[in-house]
């Protein structure tokens, strides 16, 4: 009796093991797959409807877990943001390329991602009109696949258009036909209608398409958005703004309006605001406004960290995205991914690192994630007696998981480099 006794302990004892070895495989198995990024981009519907269907899932007997289910509630989102190119179509090919949002042929293949080119197409090289024609065409190309490609203006675009011209090449003049016909087209031409109706001065692009679903998590998912400029945006030009509206508006009000008015000055603009400018306007294109300020770039990080926080809370968002100050290395964060400089001077005027940043959002409910993924977050442990059952139990079923990873691509074979790594785990509420 006795023996026997203790020879089941040793089956017990045996299984145990074999399953805490098992897990431990697991867990250590795929050291390279990316975790939570399987989302099938096609189940990133709205959010509300998500929240319901993972809500009457956890109603129903589980379905097995299956890290690769095309059937994920994964919600996700990829942002791409490009900084300036001037003039350079092969370089921004090829950066699109590596990033996956269009083919050899140029066509738009990133399904939803959101593309965010923060201006400066214009300037220092020729491709002009292909650069305009392309964004113009991606565009309408990524709509169509429930994608978007934001368009920002850049102080080099502003000075087209206000005929300051010193940075404009002979073989861009000559690739329309001269000064006369180049000057119409940015004015009531094609390039000008198109910064019209197309191009703004900042956007604030949400991680996911509902962020007022953000609410109902507990603790709320704050700032899931970004900030996209050319220049950089401070507290002091935003106190300068009304304070009654919302400031992205109020910015992309005033660069329009700038726009607008020189559609109207008699005998073309001379190099220079017009005189009829306002006092709003003259702030706006001053080395304070949002197309011309460096500080973000050029100053010490001790001194920008609090201000730079203040900016992000003001806006709702996690990071200020923005070019114009070339960083040549390589995409520079500073202030721990609060601010990301993306001109890395990719035209061949500059020879630059070829980049683009890339944000994958995804908010995974618990019960979808995988055992590893789960033990790595301590939502399950090796002690339960079934995580796999835990995972699935009422007692997570409020709880997803939160993760956003930013990236920096580049061509020519370098590496992709990893900017941050944040993960949250949220309730439900
Ligand atoms: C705005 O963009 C869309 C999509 O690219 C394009 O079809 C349309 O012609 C553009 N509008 C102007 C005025 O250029």
């Amino acid at each position: 009796m006795p023996r026997q006794h203790a020879g089941s302990n040793g089956w017990l004892l045996l299984t145990t093991l074999g399953l805490v070895f098992a897990l431990v495989w697991l867990t250590r198995s795929r050291p390279d797959e990316p975790h939570l990024h399987r989302a099938n981009p096609k189940a990133a519907h709205r959010l509300g409807a998500l929240v319901n269907q993972a809500k009457g899932a956890a109603d129903t007997p589980s379905a097995p877990l299956a890290p690769d289910a095309a059937s994920s509630n994964s919600l996700r989102q990829r942002i791409v943001a490009v900084g300036d190119i001037h003039g350079d179509l092969p370089a921004v090919t090829s950066i699109l390329r590596r990033a996956n949002l269009i083919d050899l042929k140029g066509q738009w293949i990133g399904g939803e991602d959101i593309l965010v080119q923060t201006g400066d197409i214009v300037d220092r090289g020729p491709d002009t009109i292909a650069l305009y024609r392309f964004f113009q065409t991606l565009r309408a190309q990524a709509a169509q696949a429930g994608g978007a490609v934001h368009s920002l203006l850049g102080n080099h675009e502003m000075m087209n258009e206000l005929g300051d011209w010193r940075y404009v090449t002979k073989e861009d003049i000559a690739s329309f036909g001269g000064e006369r016909n180049r000057r119409e087209a940015f004015l009531t031409g094609w390039i000008g209608r198109e910064f019209r109706a197309n191009y703004s001065i900042t956007e604030r692009v949400p991680f996911l398409a509902e962020a007022s679903a953000a609410a109902r998590f507990d603790p709320p998912l704050q700032h899931t958005a970004a900030s996209f400029v050319h220049g950089g945006i401070t507290p002091e030009y935003l106190s300068s703004l009304d304070p009654a509206r919302d400031p992205i508006a109020e910015m992309n009000r005033i660069g329009r309006d700038l726009l607008f008015s020189l559609l109207d000055v008699p005998g073309g603009v001379p190099l220079s605001l017009p005189r009829s400018a306002t006092p709003e306007q003259r702030h706006f294109w001053s080395e304070e406004g949002p197309m011309w300020n460096r500080e973000w770039a050029t100053s010490d990080e001790d001194e920008i960290c609090d201000r730079v926080q203040k900016v992000c809370d003001q806006l709702d968002v996690r990071h200020l995205v923005m070019g114009h100050t070339p960083q040549f290395e390589g995409i520079l964060s500073r202030c721990d991914g609060k601010v990301l400089l993306i001109d890395t001077g990719i035209s061949r005027a500059y020879g630059g690192a070829h980049s683009s940043l890339s944000i994958t959002y995804t908010l995974t409910p618990a019960s979808e994630l995988s055992l590893a993924d789960a033990l790595a977050l301590e939502l399950v442990s090796l002690d339960d007696p079934v995580p796999e059952a835990t995972l699935r139990s009422d007692k997570l079923r409020r709880t997803w998981v939160e993760v956003e990873e930013v990236e920096a691509l580049y061509t020519k074979g370098r590496e992709t480099e990893r900017i941050g790594r944040w993960e949250r785990v949220v309730e439900r509420s």
